[in-house]
């Protein structure tokens, strides 16, 4: 450690990273980031954040010119540099499985790993399968040339859309460690936020990582609850909106995350129930978390059951039909598309023959490039002058 605080690396500046690196400058510490992709870091270096984030840019080019924030693609710089290391990289959904693709958390590790030539904390961010953390720390220890390298696992509860102040000003911290030292270096990485009065939880490693998907399993439970109690109202004439703000009024269930609508979609909820349920069948417990099987079908019958909705419109045909979709995110105040239940509709009406124009105030890039067939606008008139059918598909 140099003088008091350690100095802090982030591994993978995607949107957890990135928020990461740049707040915690914010907290306090000198930080390097680091990524694989040369555009991302050339972009953060020139003061671009490659993503929408309300708040981030201001952060970044505040401490960009303070000199305490840099960024690089040298594994070598990020262990010179780092008391303290980050890894925030990516673990999406395998394709046509639904197992987490975990190629490039031990890409991180095992470079990280090759250059770690004295005593430093490693710490797990990414949302991973149980078992995870003593596997990359088994790894590290193979790989580094110090053989005294930690590991602790972090788990992030950031929300895209709030993630600085959810950074800044966490509800909790978990710390999966399993030696003093390492509990004391990522208090020290977190004092500020700590003495800020955040409540902190120190577990062992699988309960660190257990508690990330444990608590999104619990999110997409309660979201599709309330599609499932949706689709009996539907059915039975009752107003799904009356109904949860009724249940909601009761303390133990609470009115948050309690809105029916076109369901959850995102880099994180859809991918990390499936990872978990592909987790529990390797580890023989697969009747624990069967019912995750339902969130996900539930969720997924949203997004069919409002292309069918569209088509009671259109008199049984989107043919010839112009349908606006307003919102190409997965939530508001985001440009992130990643499995978007707004993108998901409105591609599935295309493919029905309509032709589908859609309006965002953000995602405008990232949907182009994964649905270039789809028409795209700059404004909400233009939108849905002359529209058939408006769909409102982000919340
Ligand atoms: N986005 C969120 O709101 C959020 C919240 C909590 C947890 N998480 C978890 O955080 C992790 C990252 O999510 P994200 O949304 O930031 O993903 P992302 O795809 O935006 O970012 C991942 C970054 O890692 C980089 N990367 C890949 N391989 C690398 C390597 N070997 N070395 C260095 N960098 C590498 C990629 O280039 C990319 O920039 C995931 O496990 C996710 O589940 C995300």
């Amino acid at each position: 450690m140099n003088g008091e605080r350690p100095r802090l690396s982030v591994i993978g500046t995607g949107y957890l990273g990135a928020t990461h690196a740049v707040c915690m400058v914010e907290l306090g510490y000198d930080v390097i980031g680091l990524d694989v992709d040369e555009t991302k870091i050339a972009r953060l270096r020139a003061g671009e954040i490659p993503f929408y984030e309300p708040g981030l840019p201001e952060l970044l080019t505040k401490h960009i010119d303070s000199g305490r924030l840099r960024f690089t693609t040298s594994y070598e710089e990020v262990a010179e540099f780092g008391d303290v290391h980050f890894v925030c990289v990516g673990t999406p959904q395998r394709k046509g499985e639904l197992a987490a693709d975990m190629t490039y958390v031990e890409a991180a590790f095992s470079s990280l790993a090759a250059h770690l030539t004295r005593k430093a904390l490693v710490v797990g961010k990414s949302t991973v399968p149980a078992g995870t953390a003593a596997r990359m720390e088994r790894l590290m220890l193979r790989l580094a040339p110090c053989k005294d390298v930690e590991l602790a696992w972090n788990p992030e509860f950031l929300r895209e859309g709030f993630a600085v102040d959810d950074t800044l000003r966490p509800d909790r911290l978990v710390f999966g460690v399993h030696s003093e030292w390492a509990e004391q270096q990522i208090r020290a990485a977190f004092e500020p936020v700590i003495e800020a009065g955040t409540p902190v939880v120190v577990t062992d490693f699988a309960t660190a990582e257990l508690v990330k998907v444990a608590a999104n399993s619990f999110l997409a439970t309660k979201i599709s609850f309330i599609n499932a109690m949706a689709e009996v109202c539907e059915v039975t004439g009752a107003d799904v909106t009356k109904l949860a703000e009724a249940i909601g009024h009761d303390a133990r269930i609470g009115r948050r995350f309690l809105s029916a609508g076109l369901g959850f979609g995102g880099g994180c909820l859809p991918k990390d129930i499936r990872a978990f349920i592909a987790r529990a069948g390797e580890l023989g417990v697969d009747q624990a978390v069967a019912f995750l099987n339902e969130v996900d079908a539930i969720n997924m019958r949203r997004r069919a059951r409002t292309v069918d909705i569209g088509l009671d419109l259109v008199d049984g045909s989107y043919r010839g039909t112009h349908v606006a979709v307003l919102g190409a995110a997965f939530k508001p105040n985001s440009d992130d598309i990643r499995d978007s239940p707004a993108l998901d509709v409105a591609a599935s009406i295309g493919r029905r023959g309509g032709t589908v124009v859609i309006y965002d105030p953000q995602a405008m890039d990232n949907a182009r490039r994964e649905h270039p067939e789809l028409t795209y606008v700059d404004s909400l008139t233009a939108a849905v002058s002359g529209a058939d059918v408006i769909m409102l598909l982000t919340e």
